[in-house]
């Protein structure tokens, strides 16, 4: 566990919240797919003496003076990100996820300009323009979805047909709970149809595609890369845009990020990221992202068997989208509660063509990135979803929920976050 003296000594209420986040962590076990822990490297820059610095700019233009220093780690972060995804131009500043799509949207589009992306029941993202969304009143979204949600197929016939008639400038691929591998080569083939360009928001698989197990949409042509740094890829809460077709864009991208967008960079964070990248492309981290790969095929095996109907027939990535309500006659918020007593956090999920509503779904969203960095194999994954079924399977049973919290208490013991990666 972390040291937190300082804190300790002077507020005790942010110390007592950290601790039973602590314990908290310590003794569940995270199947959030979105998820995962970070090294104590990663931390140490993260808590480093660059949250002290403005470094408003990039590195070599900046606007205030002292950068010697930020420059270097900022410079280091694009550099190591430019490597692992093999592509041109790297922006590390975005504070997250969201705040870079919004980045990328203003770069490439003007305001009323159309985006093509993925139904959010079918897998997308809020910020690819969910009528809920702020973005929503700027830019006009248009929606492909899955041909069959038993396979997983996405309807390239629709996706194709929409795009001819709406004539959008971004074609988005990308998604939060989809859990199959989409076809980039089909999204450039019909980008170039219609003038538009080829965006991929990875957020989830960064750290698949940075391995080198799930495919890069760079490899097939994608103009833009869009992601988050804090889930399979396993760095700080962040965000980040890639580019690789031309300077341009690169330069439209920066400026939207800064000063468009965005005021200071947080160092600290970038820090934290370049830090993560180096992590990423150690040997070690292929191996990871592989055995995150087995381990919810391995989930997925205990959940077919137990005849519990799975979103896209199962997985090819890192997620799982159960459809606990028609399976099982329980919600999906029942079944997140009922987890959570056992010590397994995962999160309720519209699935597609829900019949229920956002804040009380059909599904359940679990996937393995947290409990194979806690060093989990088959063996233990397999456990894992065992005790989800039967806790699933007679949610009113308290004797034998009391028996697999213990017996979740007893795994994530045995299996601590690990200080180290590399
Ligand atoms: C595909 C996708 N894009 C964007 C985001 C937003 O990232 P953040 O929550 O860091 O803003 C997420 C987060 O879940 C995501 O899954």
């Amino acid at each position: 566990m972390q040291d937190y003296n300082y804190i300790q000594k002077q507020d005790k209420e942010i110390y007592d919240a950290l601790m039973g986040e602590e314990q908290r962590e310590a003794e569940g076990l995270e199947l959030i797919p979105s998820e995962n822990y970070i090294s104590r490297a990663v931390r140490e820059a993260n808590g480093s003496i660059l949250n002290n610095k403005y470094a408003e700019g990039y590195p070599g233009k900046r606007y205030y003076g002292g950068q010697e220093f930020t420059d270097a780690v900022e410079q280091v972060a694009i550099d190591r990100a430019k490597q692992l995804f093999n592509c041109q131009f790297a922006n590390v500043q975005p504070l997250s996820g969201a705040p870079a799509n919004m980045a990328m949207y203003f770069a490439l589009l003007e305001p009323g300009d159309t985006v093509l992306g993925m139904h959010l029941e079918h897998g997308g993202h809020l910020t690819h323009g969910h009528p809920t969304t702020s973005i929503n009143k700027v830019f006009n979204f248009v929606r492909y979805k899955m041909k069959d949600v038993d396979t997983g197929e996405i309807d390239y016939d629709e996706l194709r047909a929409v795009a001819h008639e709406h004539k959008p400038k971004i074609i988005l691929a990308g998604f939060s709970a989809y859990s199959r591998e989409l076809e980039y080569t089909k999204f450039v083939e019909i980008a170039k149809e219609v003038g538009a360009y080829t965006v991929a928001d990875m957020a989830h698989i960064a750290g698949l595609i940075a391995a080198g197990v799930a495919r890069n949409p760079f490899d097939d042509g994608f103009d833009v890369i869009t992601t988050t740094t804090h889930k399979t890829l396993r760095g700080p809460r962040g965000g980040m845009i890639l580019t690789n077709t031309d300077e341009e864009i690169a330069k439209k991208i920066n400026r939207a990020v800064f000063p468009g967008l965005q005021g200071g960079p947080h160092e600290h964070l970038i820090a934290g990221k370049a830090v993560a990248f180096g992590e990423a492309s150690h040997p070690s981290f292929k191996e990871y992202a592989l055995q995150i790969l087995k381990n919810a095929k391995a989930m997925e095996e205990v959940f077919r068997a137990a005849g519990i109907r799975m979103l896209a027939g199962g997985t090819s990535n890192h997620l799982i989208l159960a459809d606990v309500y028609g399976s099982l006659g329980i919600t999906g918020q029942e079944a997140e509660t009922t987890l959570d007593a056992v010590g397994l956090t995962v999160n309720k999920n519209m699935i597609a063509n829900d019949t229920r509503k956002a804040l009380d779904p059909s599904g359940i969203r679990f996937g393995t990135p947290a409990i194979t960095t806690r060093g989990m194999y088959e063996g233990e994954a397999t456990r894992v979803a065992e005790i989800m079924v039967e806790v699933l399977k007679d949610i009113n049973n308290e004797t034998k929920k009391k028996q697999l919290k213990e017996e979740v208490v007893g795994l994530a013991t045995a299996f601590p976050v690990p200080e180290s990666f590399v």
